[in-house]
């Protein structure tokens, strides 16, 4: 199975929208090698808060702030991201030593507002490229229609 079905299948599969978000970690740090760590943060109110990863270590930043960092500069100006040399941005907010580029790509409603994000570093510098940023905003699509399902699930309890 090529990589877009394996991540189609499994995110919207997945019987929630957290193990969808932790099958699409998993599934890009097996198969793109450049991806040290990858994780999905969701908005909540003015902070992000990181549902899913996958690498060898957690991070500290499980909660950012909107505005601070690549991944709060993100959620300011709903765009994507892309750093090539992080020791050469002072926006961005250190999580592991060995980590050299970063791309952070909006998760969007339908609407077009953010909602989340899709957060990847890699221990290479300039790892990310126009191929790996297309990608992820499909998958930040597939990953947004399955947050939907999961609010449309829970509405009728609240109605
Ligand atoms: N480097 C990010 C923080 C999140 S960690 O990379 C997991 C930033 O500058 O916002």
């Amino acid at each position: 199975m090529n990589l877009i079905d394996q991540m189609d299948r499994a995110v919207l599969d997945a019987p929630s929208f957290r193990a969808a978000a932790k099958l699409a970690c998993v599934i890009l740090r097996k198969e793109l090698s450049h991806y040290t760590w990858a994780g999905v943060y969701m908005l909540y109110g003015q902070e992000l808060v990181l549902e899913e990863w996958d690498g060898e270590h957690a991070t500290q930043h499980t909660k950012i702030r909107v505005g601070r960092g690549l991944c709060g500069l993100a959620a300011v100006e709903n765009r994507a991201v892309v750093v090539k040399d992080v020791r050469e941005e002072p926006r961005y907010v250190a999580c592991f030593q060995s980590t050299r580029s970063e791309i952070v790509v909006p998760v969007r409603n339908v609407q077009g507002k953010f909602i989340g994000e899709i957060d990847c570093d890699s221990d290479e510098i300039g790892a990310f490229h126009a191929t790996d940023l297309a990608f992820l905003e499909w998958l930040a699509d597939r990953l947004s229609q399955r947050w939907r399902r999961e609010l449309e699930a829970f509405a009728p309890a609240f109605s």
